[in-house]
């Protein structure tokens, strides 16, 4: 498997508006979506920044996976995504190699990309996920 390059880090934010003005005005860098999922209880804005993006995350519910990492760690770095070519290889391959997967199948996620995330525990302390991209 190869992770081809980091295609976006995920940041749990308390206050949507002020993180998206934070990037862009200080910054100059674009928001290019921004978007709300009941199913995940969050609402996520994506920053171009250069090749890479960041995605921000703000919980919509308190029990949602977002809603619980921001109140026992409070807001800051949640996750890292790699861009993989063939995220069904990937996933099994990582399988394979004994790493806990949270996606057993890869899903469709925020922004219509197939992807898949790693147990940190696995992982070295770090929420790691696939995101199939060419
Ligand atoms: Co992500």
């Amino acid at each position: 498997m190869t992770l081809d390059r980091i295609h976006h880090i995920g940041v749990a934010v308390t206050d949507m508006d002020e993180s998206i003005r934070l990037y862009t005005s200080t910054f100059g860098a674009e928001l290019v979506q921004r978007t709300v999922s009941e199913t995940d209880g969050l609402e996520a804005a994506f920053i171009r920044t250069g090749e890479g993006e960041v995605e921000l995350l703000r919980p919509t519910r308190e029990e949602s996976p977002v809603g619980k990492f921001l109140a026992r760690r409070g807001p800051g770095l949640h996750h890292v995504a790699y861009a993989v070519t063939d995220i069904d290889r990937a996933l099994e391959e990582a399988r394979e190699a004994g790493l806990e997967l949270i996606d057993q199948e890869p899903r469709i996620g925020l922004h219509g990309s197939r992807i898949a995330f790693l147990h940190p525990r696995t992982m070295g302390g770090v929420l790691t996920e696939l995101v199939e991209s060419t």
